[in-house]
């Protein structure tokens, strides 16, 4: 990889709460252009660590520089670093209703431009370029609340991408979207890629791995990194993948289904 590092994280510790782990002692290095993939069980810190990345969650040891800069509270509580940092990092809740809060789908997505700053001709432009892309425009004037998880998830990848953030990071992007418009979400994350963008996504979907990413980060059940590499090279090795729980020992994989049992079709 020969791109500038864009995200450093260097021996990473988050519990909440001063209580519950969720990373402890995670190192990565993220440079421009390259898409990295974040694999782990339920629970092993991925949400966490894209938050970290995010400049929403603190980190309690460890440091993160993005774009030569050290991210801490401090550095964020002043306005201007805050704002350069988040116009250059946009994050894709796993749950889609966190960042959808205006009255209609078109304000959240308009949300975002005002955040930049930009005009009212720019705003329009970049409002339907998302939405043509993302296949909303129906939803435009519809509550976020009143929409299905899946269309909510295309709305809150809307209310990102109309910033045009350099690193984009996805948590779970397919996780509840049929398998149509799964495969299209995974089309268009690779589009993304090819334009250029850096991608962290966090997933459990590895056939969105393999589309998508250059290379993995595995976080093991205690939140230490249990691997990094290739992605070609994660995910071919299966005791690996057995082992920090993305795939499930064949033998339990469809546990309770006699083969006896038949399904009937209309
Ligand atoms: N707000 C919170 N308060 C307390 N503990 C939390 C909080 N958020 C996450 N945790 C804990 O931190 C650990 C890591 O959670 P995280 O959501 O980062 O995992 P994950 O890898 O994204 O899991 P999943 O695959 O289920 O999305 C878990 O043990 C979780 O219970
Ligand atoms: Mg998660």
């Amino acid at each position: 990889m020969s791109g500038d590092v864009l995200l450093s994280g260097e021996r990473l510790g988050h519990r909440y709460l001063d209580r519950f782990p969720a990373l402890d002692d995670v190192s990565l290095e993220l440079r421009e252009g390259e898409a990295l993939a974040l694999l782990g069980a339920n629970g092993s810190g991925k949400s966490t660590l894209l938050k970290v990345l995010a400049g929403l969650v603190p980190c309690q040891s460890g440091t993160l520089t993005a774009f030569g800069e050290p991210v801490s509270e401090e550095a964020l509580a002043d306005h201007a670093t805050n704002a350069r940092f988040r116009s250059r990092v946009g994050l894709v809740f796993q749950n889609p209703a966190a960042q959808l809060f205006s009255a209609t789908v078109e304000e959240d997505l308009r949300f975002g431009c005002r955040q930049l700053g930009l005009d009212a001709a720019e705003t329009g432009r970049r409002v339907a370029e998302a939405a043509d892309l993302l296949g909303i425009g129906e939803l435009l004037d519809r509550s976020p609340a009143h929409l299905s998880v899946g269309q909510q998830k295309r709305a809150a990848i809307g209310s990102v991408l109309v910033m045009s953030p350099q690193v984009l990071l996805f948590d779970e992007p397919t996780a509840s979207l049929d398998p149509r418009t799964a495969d299209w979400l995974t089309g268009l994350l690779r589009s993304l890629r090819d334009a250029g963008r850096t991608l962290v996504i966090a997933t459990h979907d590895l056939d969105l791995a393999a589309a998508v990413t250059d290379r993995c980060l595995v976080l093991g059940e205690d939140h230490r990194p249990a691997a990094t590499g290739p992605t070609p090279a994660v995910l071919a090795d299966q005791d690996l993948l057995t082992e920090a729980n993305l795939v499930a020992p064949s033998a339990s994989r469809h546990p309770g289904h006699p083969p006896s049992i038949t399904v009937e079709r209309r």
